[in-house]
């Protein structure tokens, strides 16, 4: 227990400090700035781990209540001891599923991945994409950080193979077209961006 506790604690700090991390969250803190002011929106990051991406959102946006959520009872733990060390009040986390949550339907102003998508069978990743859309309400807003797809299967292929690290459904994840895949789901004003850098896509939406 004690070693889980100092893996989880380097993989926290690791995130709170190497420039890839910091780099993406600025990113998604410069598109949701787009958002009209005001900021007492409900913001859910769904497959939070042990809670980066969801502490930032509450950093950034201090008025909004943040949840996050996550499969990982170990990782939910973790989070919220360290948004509770970080002085981080309006960051909440709860063990849950992200594609079969028990939140009422358009619950949110935002709803947010960070690298969950890439991680699993493109099946699972449909019904996180749905369950998403209906958490959202009407003109909230959706992003997406995650593993950048490319345009052709050659390209795909080419970063399935330079890919470091076991990730076992990085080609199904590949083959998703998550912007077209977000525009047949009814988003609109979808932007995407890609930082070849640092190999992190960011698209957003709006829910009609
Ligand atoms: C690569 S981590 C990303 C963590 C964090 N969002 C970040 O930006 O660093 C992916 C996380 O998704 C979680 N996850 C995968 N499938 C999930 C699901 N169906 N429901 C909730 N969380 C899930 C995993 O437990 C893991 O913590």
């Amino acid at each position: 227990m004690k070693l889980a506790k100092q893996a989880y604690r380097s993989i926290y700090e690791k995130e709170d400090e190497h420039w890839w991390f910091l780099g993406r969250r600025k990113v998604l803190g410069a598109l949701l700035d787009g958002l009209e002011p005001g900021g007492e929106w409900r913001i859910l990051d769904v497959g939070c781990g042990v809670g980066p991406s969801t502490i930032a959102l509450a950093q950034l946006f201090p008025e909004a209540e943040v949840i996050g959520i996550d499969l990982g009872a170990h990782f939910i733990r973790f989070a919220r001891g360290w948004a509770e060390r970080l002085g981080v009040k309006n960051a909440r986390f709860y063990v849950q599923h992200a594609a079969q949550t028990v939140f009422p339907d358009e619950s949110f102003d935002v709803v947010n991945e960070s690298y969950v998508l890439h991680e699993m069978p493109q099946p699972e990743s449909q019904k996180i994409l749905v369950e998403m859309k209906r958490l959202l309400r009407r003109g909230g807003r959706f992003s997406c950080v995650d593993v950048i797809y490319d345009e052709t299967e050659e390209e795909r292929q080419h970063r399935v193979k330079r890919s470091r690290g076991p990730e076992p459904f990085l080609g199904e994840y590949m083959k998703l077209n998550l912007e077209q895949h977000l525009r047949g789901l009814g988003f609109v004003n979808i932007n995407r961006m890609n930082d070849p850098s640092w190999d992190c896509m960011v698209i957003t939406g709006m829910k009609l």
